[in-house]
């Protein structure tokens, strides 16, 4: 009781300091008025305007999140968490309103701020910097965008999401935050790109509604109309992060431009946690659908007529692989084998935490399957990794790639440190493009991974240095150290040991390596046999390496104070390009 008292005492001399601030705060131009309530909320007037587009709000990117209802005409509209600048003002998000336009829009905020070591309620600069504007600049502010991949225009992106490709477009879903650079309020924003170098903003596509917030998942086109939406609608199926996961619909009927949620989602429900990330896709031998879905730690799989009635099949992987961590972000495709006449089939399994070097990374099967089940050739303590580096996850392959491709994207970061990478105007960037392949080493089938060609069309000329967007072919003769630095003495040390039959990448001096304690290491790959030619493309904050077989690919950040200018070898000779832009 006494403990209460003096808990209530506190909140009352708070409030008291508070609305004096707050008071001399309330005005904030014309068409924002923000107005103190009990309990750290806030209640936002915004008076339609004809002609005010956004409604910035300040952020301060490691305040906690503030939780803000979008009310319309006295409805619940929308919940979004927001981090509310409380000292300093890192960046603006917008609020787009159109939607909105000749509706009264209130926003109600609770401020969620642990008032023991933070300013008096109303102390925060948020309140008197939120503004209606016309215009929100996305001007890139940022010297580590890279040049040549893919990065949301503002923002948070993980998980790359629903990429298919048709009629000469790739498409290119992901995992987005637009109030914030940190993970939250998920989204599916949508790219496309006709060469897979150059991407063009689409906007959001699919927003969080009753059901939760859109988390990874899938597209297709259903040219049979199995699901009744029409002959070459876009599927999309996703997870439904609420207070449970569940899988849920939408459908395009403009090529994926805008989705529809189906009215009967959930369409796939389950009394488990970790239920999510839906892969499906057309299969022959069944003349039906397949989904392979994340459950915990194992895999579930299923088949349907229609895509939206699922019928469980069979699970796959709780002896079997890496199992320190939670099992994510399915694939299951076939892929032809090198060498041979063979197929087998390949099952991504994306895992964090658990990778080789701590954190997310992107496990493998290979083996048989028949549209029922799984069949994994390894034994079960086998465990195979698609890239060696330690920024690499989320890897999923393109819908219906040309030529029969098997192509995909990783998302290029780690969960251990993903929010704290040196950029505030938007995180995270994908990896380039790689197509896949197999190949047998030791009785082994394994995944090889390559750039996808439309890396070979970007090389440009050939030029004497390093730059911060370029390509580095290496002819090796033997073992061999590559070194990448600038003139601040950061640097990135390759080695190919060939005698251990091993490459790895150093990026323990590559720069800014403070943000996180995760982040300085050193990554090793086996190179299955004798590499004699690498790889290894740079952006501005990337570094992707693989040998010209495809049997390593290592993908790494890196944050140099100046873009690397020299590269030296020891043990072979390197010719860079640059990259066409
Ligand atoms: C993987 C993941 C997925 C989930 C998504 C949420 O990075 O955790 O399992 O759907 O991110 O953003």
């Amino acid at each position: 009781m006494k403990h209460i008292l003096s808990v209530l005492s506190l909140v009352a001399a708070l409030s008291l300091v508070g609305a004096a601030e707050a008071k001399a705060q309330n005005v904030q131009g014309k068409a924002v008025r923000a107005e103190q309530l009990a309990n750290d909320n806030w209640l936002m007037h915004v008076t339609p305007q004809e002609t005010a587009k956004y409604l910035l709000l300040p952020v301060e990117d490691k305040a906690p999140e503030a939780h803000l209802k979008l009310i319309v005409d006295g409805q619940l509209r929308r919940n979004i968490d927001v981090r509310m600048a409380l000292h300093k003002i890192d960046y603006y998000v917008p609020v787009l309103l159109d939607e909105f336009r000749g509706h009264h829009l209130m926003v109600q905020a609770h401020m969620n701020i642990d008032r023991s070591n933070r300013g008096g309620v109303g102390s925060e600069i948020c309140w008197a910097n939120i503004r209606l504007s016309d215009t929100f600049d996305q001007t890139n502010r940022e010297r580590f965008r890279p040049l040549y991949h893919h990065t949301p225009v503002y923002g948070w992106m993980n998980d790359p999401n629903g990429m298919f490709y048709k009629d000469g477009t790739w498409h290119l879903f992901y995992q987005y935050n637009p109030y914030g650079s940190m993970w939250g309020n998920m989204n599916w924003r949508h790219s496309t790109s006709r060469d897979l170098l150059t991407w063009q903003d689409q906007g959001v596509a699919l927003a969080p509604d009753a059901f939760g917030a859109i988390f990874s998942g899938s597209c297709v086109v259903d040219e049979r109309n199995t699901a009744g939406f029409g002959a070459g609608a876009v599927i999309a199926l996703y997870t439904s992060a609420g207070d449970v996961q569940s899988q849920s619909l939408a459908y395009s009927t403009d090529g994926g431009r805008t989705f529809t949620p189906y009215a009967g989602n959930p369409i796939l429900t389950a009394d488990v946690i970790d239920f999510r990330d839906p892969n499906m896709f057309w299969n022959d031998d069944i003349n039906a659908w397949n989904l392979i879905l994340a459950v915990g730690q194992e895999m579930r799989i299923y088949s349907s007529p229609n895509l939206k009635d699922w019928k469980e099949e069979s699970r796959f992987g709780l002896s079997y692989g890496n199992h320190d961590g939670v099992w994510e972000c399915p694939d299951l495709f076939p892929l032809a084998v090198d060498k041979s006449s063979k197929t087998k089939w390949v099952l991504v399994c994306n895992i964090n935490p658990g990778g080789p070097f701590g954190g997310s990374a992107t496990q493998y099967f290979v083996g048989d399957f028949d549209g029922h089940k799984f069949t994994c050739d390894s034994a079960p303590q086998v465990t195979k990794w698609m890239d060696w580096g330690k920024d690499h996850y989320a890897t999923v392959s393109f819908w219906g790639a040309p030529q029969n491709r098997r192509t995909v994207i990783a998302w290029m970061s780690n969960w251990q440190y993903a929010n704290d990478a040196p950029t505030m105007q938007y995180r995270s960037a994908n990896s380039i493009a790689r197509d896949l392949g197999l190949f047998q080493d030791g009785g082994e089938y394994y995944v090889s991974v390559k750039p996808s060609p439309e890396m070979l069309a970007a090389r440009g000329k050939k030029v004497s240095r390093p730059t911060e967007a370029c390509e580095l072919v290496v002819d090796l003769k033997g073992s061999a150290t590559i070194t990448l630095a600038n003139t601040k003495g950061e640097q990135v040390v390759m080695t190919y040991d060939d005698d251990a039959r091993t490459f790895s990448m150093d990026r323990t001096a590559s720069g800014d390596v403070s943000f996180s304690e995760a982040f300085p290491c050193t990554t090793v790959a086996p190179t299955h046999g004798r590499i004699k030619q690498l790889r290894i493309f740079v952006d501005r904050c990337s570094i992707e390496a693989f040998d010209a077989n495809g049997h390593v690919a290592m993908t790494n950040l890196v944050f140099p104070s100046e873009p690397y200018n020299s590269v030296k070898v020891k043990g072979g000779k390197a010719t860079v390009y640059e990259i066409k832009k």
